[in-house]
């Protein structure tokens, strides 16, 4: 891994954790390359990180052995349209985080099909507590996946997937999962609030709830439903809110929720995918 070289397609919110979580993990700054067309975004990833930070994919790909897009999805396929000459000279593994680019799409643009590795990551990896599902191409060789997946696990966990289509499960789970917390949270401290708590008092006993119930699941041998049991006494105030939350289909909704979430993911795919 020390030799491997790194480079860095779009260094924004993303590319930039991935960077800093690799450095941390002890990755040589030598053997990162960023490429970002803003200026700006150049040298506060050369500053911050001390890593080579250049406008010209060209040059940075030269002697990569690892391609990591992390542009916009929009940027996909202008970005991977102008790379394709170099890829194919070049031949590294390709590493996409970009939602909804389908591995298919990025062949087409390339003009061949390269070893891809496409990945899911979620907005936690900016803090290096994220949720990734990866999938492999059936070009990418097992040295590669041990490598992709050391570069993701540098911002959080990762599973593989070993069919594309269910990257869109991770999409509607891990990938607007975040959202799906915060807004549970949101519901909880307003009604705090409403019940006489100030905000403060509010939302700062839901966050640290939230953390404890997280790491209590993490770290413990039981499954969540099993956890929840065990704070569930009978004729108690658990018992009672939980009640009320089968009453109103909580469940149903949930699983509504996530379905149609994957369902937009797939839709995306077909939209973004496409030539334009
Ligand atoms: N942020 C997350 O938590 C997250 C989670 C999951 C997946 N992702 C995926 O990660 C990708 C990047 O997201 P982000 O939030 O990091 O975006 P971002 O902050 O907008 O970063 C993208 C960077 O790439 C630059 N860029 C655009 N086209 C380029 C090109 N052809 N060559 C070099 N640099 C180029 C952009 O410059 P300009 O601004 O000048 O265009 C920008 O600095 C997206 O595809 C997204 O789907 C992100």
């Amino acid at each position: 891994m020390e030799n491997i070289k790194l480079c860095f397609i779009g260094c924004g919110n993303l590319g930039c954790s991935l960077i800093g979580g690799l450095l941390a993990n002890g990755f040589p700054e030598k053997n990162v390359c960023a490429v970002d067309l803003s200026e700006s975004q150049r040298q506060l990833v050369s500053e911050r990180f001390g890593v080579e930070a250049i406008a010209d994919a060209g040059q940075g790909l030269k002697d990569a052995d690892v391609v990591i897009l992390a542009v916009k999805p929009q940027s996909m396929q202008q970005t991977v349209t102008a790379l394709a000459t170099m890829l194919a000279k070049r031949q590294p593994l390709v590493i996409s985080v970009a939602a909804g680019i389908e591995t298919a799409a990025i062949s087409r643009w390339s003009g061949f099909e390269p070893a891809i590795v496409r990945a899911m990551p979620n907005t936690p990896s900016l803090l290096r507590s994220g949720a990734a599902g990866l999938f492999a191409n059936s070009r990418v060789e097992e040295h590669q996946r041990t490598l992709a997946e050391s570069i993701l696990r540098a911002v959080g966990m990762t599973i593989w997937v070993e069919n594309e289509a269910l990257l869109d499960c991770v999409t509607a789970l891990s990938g607007s999962g975040p959202a799906y917390f915060f807004y549970f949270m949101e519901i909880m401290e307003k009604t705090g609030i409403e019940l006489g708590l100030t905000e403060e008092q509010s939302r700062n006993l839901v966050l640290q709830t939230a953390l404890g119930a997280a790491k209590m699941a993490l770290e413990s041998d039981l499954d969540p439903q099993e956890l929840r049991k065990q704070v569930t006494s009978p004729g108690g105030t658990t018992e009672k809110a939980l009640a009320v939350m089968q009453e109103h289909r909580l469940e149903e909704i949930i699983r509504l929720a996530i379905e149609a979430a994957a369902e937009r993911s797939r839709e995306l795919a077909r939209t973004l995918g496409e030539p334009h």
